[in-house]
This record gives structure tokens, sequence and C-alpha cells, in this order.
């Protein structure tokens, strides 16, 4: 079993680093995420993500997440994933939103075993062909999938 930390960090620089060899040509992010967080195991940085609170919406986006190919297959995406809900939840969200490309079957997998499930109203914006744009429930009830008005705040939020 590999032994990780996953750990909150304010050096956006070398989160913005690691973003630029996960994701090239992607833009990125942005300086203004509210929380990244570092994954190291043995002292050596194998994976990164971040998170945004949407206190209007009461809402957490997680917007950016990755591990490094040698770490892979390690359940530490469905980790991070789970680090940024707790921290979603800690901070008054009810609801989780992300998106992930459609044919990163990875990262669908893992935010679908996590509980995620997509949004149907991003098929009808039109704008998201090519991407799936994902939700989930933190309140623990069964509460419908979230109405027009939380995408219409959310989803230009997502797209830049
Ligand atoms: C997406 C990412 C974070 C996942 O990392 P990971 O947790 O190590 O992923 P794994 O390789 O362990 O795969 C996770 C699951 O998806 C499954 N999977 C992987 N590739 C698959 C494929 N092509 N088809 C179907 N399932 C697949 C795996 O079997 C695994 O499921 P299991 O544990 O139930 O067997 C990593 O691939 C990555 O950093 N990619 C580049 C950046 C990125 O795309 N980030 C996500 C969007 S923000």
């Amino acid at each position: 079993m590999r032994v990780y930390s996953i750990e909150e960090t304010e050096d956006v620089d070398e989160i913005r680093e690691w973003h630029t060899l996960a994701f090239p040509g992607s833009p990125w992010i942005g300086d203004d995420q509210d929380a990244y967080w570092l994954a190291r195991s043995g002292g050596r940085v194998i994976g990164f993500c971040s998170a945004m609170h949407l206190p209007k919406s009461r809402a957490v986006f997680l917007s950016r997440a990755a591990v490094i190919r040698s770490a892979g297959s390690g359940g530490l995406h469905r980790r991070m994933i789970a680090e940024r809900l707790t921290w979603g939840v800690n901070g008054g969200a009810r609801i989780a939103v992300t998106y992930t490309s459609a044919y990163n079957y990875a990262s669908l997998t893992n935010l679908l075993y996590c509980g995620f499930r997509g949004a149907t109203r991003s098929r009808e914006v039109g704008l998201w062909d090519g991407f799936h744009v994902l939700y989930l429930n933190l309140a623990g009830n069964k509460r419908k999938a979230p109405s027009g008005a939380f995408w219409d705040r959310v989803l230009p939020l997502i797209q830049r």
C-alpha cells in the first residue's frame, strides 16, 4: 500500500508549475482558487488539486486534480476528491460540482465512485459538448438535481 499525505498549500506558484505539466495547453485555473493541495509520497510531489467555495450557491467547486503517472492507480484521486468534499462541507456547502472531459474515463470513474452524477443541464446549455458536468448532493438527503438557477450561477465559473 502506498503511503502519502495530502496537505493544503499556499504555494500557488508550485501548483501552477504542476498544472502546466499535467494540463499542457489548458488555461491556468487562476490564482483565485480558495484552496490548493499537494499530495506527497516520501517527500516527492505525486499530485495536486484545487477547489473554490461558491457561497451564494452553497456549493463547493472541484476545479482541478492530477496524479503523476508513476503514482497512478493508488486511489489518490479519490482521496483528493474526498479531501475537498470535507473542506467544502466544513465551509457550508450542500452541493459539490465539477466537470471532466468526456473521454477522461479515469476521472469520470473516480467521480462516479465518489457519488457524483451527471447534470443533464450540461447538455441543455449546448456549450458542453466534450465535457461532463457533474454534481453531488452533500446534504445527505435525496434532493433532486440542482435547479436551473443554480446552473445559471455556476456554469459561467466552470466555463472560464
Ligand atoms: C484523472 C486522474 C487524476 C486519475 O488518477 P488515478 O486515481 O490514479 O486514476 P486510475 O488510473 O487509478 O483510474 C481510476 C479508475 O478509473 C479506471 N480507468 C482508468 N482508465 C480507464 C479507461 N480508459 N476506461 C475505463 N476505466 C478506466 C481505473 O480502472 C480505476 O478504477 P478502479 O479503481 O475501479 O479500477 C489521472 O489520470 C490524471 O492526473 N490525469 C491527468 C489530469 C486529469 O485528467 N485530471 C482530471 C480532470 S481535472
